[in-house]
C-alpha cells in the first residue's frame, strides 16, 4: 500500500502511526493534527526509530491534509476526552464537530479511502462520518470489537491460566456498558468456556469486559487506554492492506442484519481490501439476541441528539 493516515497524533493515533510503520503497512504514514508541531515532532522522533527497529514507512508529520492525498485508508483518533463538568452530550456535540470537518477533509483528498474510526463515542462517530463523506458503508468501519474481545479474552486467559492464543471469543455490540461478550461461542481451542468456570465467574469476566475502558481511565486519571485499542486499529489496517479477509468484530452500518438497521453496532465483518466484504450473521442465542437489542437501542439513543 502507499499511503496510510493517522487523524490525530495523541496517544492513539501516534501510537497507531507507529505500529503501522513498524508493521510496514504502508510506503508512507502520515500523522495529522490540528496543534501545530506536535504531529511534525512525533513523526520525526518516530522516523528516527526507523534504523534501530529496522523499517522504511516513512512517517510524516503535518497539519495539513495535503500529504493524505489519495491516502488509501484514514484511521481516524481526532477527538477529545470527556472532562470534568462536560455532560455526555457535550461531548457528543464537539467530537462531531471535529469528526464531520475531518471527514469532509477526508473526501475532498481521499474520495476513494476507507476510513476506521476510533473517536468515541464510536458508534455515532461512524455515522457522522458516512453521514459527512457519503461513503458507502463497506468504507466507513468502526474500530471496538476487537478492542472488546481482546480484553475480554485477556481476563480469560489470566482467569484460567492458560495461553491468550487459545481464546477464541467475540464481543458484539455498542461500545459502551451494553457491549454483548457472546459467550456460546467462547472457547479455548475448541472446549466451551463454560467446562472451565461457572456461571458466576463467567458473569463476573463479562463485567470486567464492558468496564475495561473505565478500568484503565481509573488508573490513568488524565486520559484512556492507547496501547491495546492502537493494536486493534492496526490489525482492521492490516487486514485491509494484505486483503486477508480475516473476520473481526467491528462496527458496521446495518441495514437489516442482526435485525436492525441505520445504525453503526460492532459484529462479525470480513475484512478485506475493498473494507467489509461481508457481515456475517452468526446465529444467536436469546439472551444474547436481547441483549443485543439493548445495545443497538442504546446506540439509538446517544444518535438522537444528532436530529436535534
Ligand atoms: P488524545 O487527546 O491523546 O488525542 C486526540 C488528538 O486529536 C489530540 O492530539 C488533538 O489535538 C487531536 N484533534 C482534535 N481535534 C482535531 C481535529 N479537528 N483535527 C485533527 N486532530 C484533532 O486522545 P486519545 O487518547 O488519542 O483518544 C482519541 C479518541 O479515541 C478519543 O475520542 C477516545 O475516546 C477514542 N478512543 C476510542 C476507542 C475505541 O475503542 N473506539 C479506544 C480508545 C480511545
Ligand atoms: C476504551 O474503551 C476509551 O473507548 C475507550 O478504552
Amino acid at each position: 500500500m502507499n499511503k496510510i493516515s493517522v487523524v490525530g497524533a495523541g496517544h492513539v493515533g501516534a501510537t497507531c502511526a507507529q505500529r503501522l510503520a513498524e508493521k510496514e503497512l504502508a510506503r508512507e504514514i502520515i500523522l495529522i493534527d490540528i496543534v501545530e508541531g506536535i504531529p511534525q515532532g512525533k513523526a520525526l522522533d518516530q522516523w528516527e526509530s526507523a534504523p534501530v527497529e529496522g523499517f522504511d514507512s516513512k512517517i510524516i508529520g503535518t497539519n495539513s491534509y495535503q500529504a493524505a492525498t489519495d491516502s488509501e485508508i484514514f484511521i481516524v483518533t481526532a477527538g477529545i476526552a470527556r472532562k470534568p463538568g462536560m455532560s455526555r452530550d457535550d461531548l457528543l456535540k464537539t467530537n462531531t464537530d471535529i469528526v464531520q470537518s475531518v471527514s469532509k477533509e477526508i473526501a475532498r483528498v481521499a474520495p476513494k479511502s476507507i476510513i476506521i474510526m476510533v473517536s468515541n463515542p464510536l458508534d455515532v462517530m461512524s455515522y457522522v462520518a458516512m453521514q459527512a463523506t457519503g461513503f458507502p458503508r463497506e468504507r466507513i468501519i468502526g474500530m471496538a470489537g476487537i478492542l472488546d474481545t481482546a480484553r475480554y479474552r485477556s481476563f480469560i486467559a489470566l482467569e484460567l491460566d492458560v495461553s491468550i492464543e487459545d481464546i477464541q471469543a467475540l464481543v458484539l455490540g455498542g461500545h459502551g456498558d451494553t457491549m454483548v461478550p457472546l459467550v456460546s461461542t467462547t472457547n479455548i481451542s475448541g472446549i466451551p468456556l463454560n467446562h472451565f468456570i461457572d456461571q458466576d465467574r463467567i458473569d463476573a469476566l463479562i463485567e470486567r469486559t464492558r468496564k475495561g475502558g473505565a478500568e484503565i481511565v481509573s488508573h490513568l486519571k488524565t486520559g484512556s487506554a492507547y496501547y491495546a485499542p492502537s493494536a486493534a486499529a492496526v490489525q482492521m489496517a492490516e487486514a485491509i492492506v494484505k486483503d486477508k479477509k480475516r473476520i473481526l468484530p467491528c462496527a458496521a452500518y446495518l441495514q437489516g442484519e442482526f435485525g436492525h438497521n441505520g445504525i453503526f453496532l460492532g459484529v462479525p465483518c470480513k475484512l478485506g481490501v475493498s473494507g467489509i466484504q461481508e457481515i456475517v450473521e452468526v446465529d444467536l442465542t436469546e439472551s444474547e439476541r436481547n441483549e443485543l437489542a439493548k445495545s443497538a437501542e442504546a446506540v439509538r439513543s446517544s444518535m438522537k441528539f444528532l436530529s436535534n
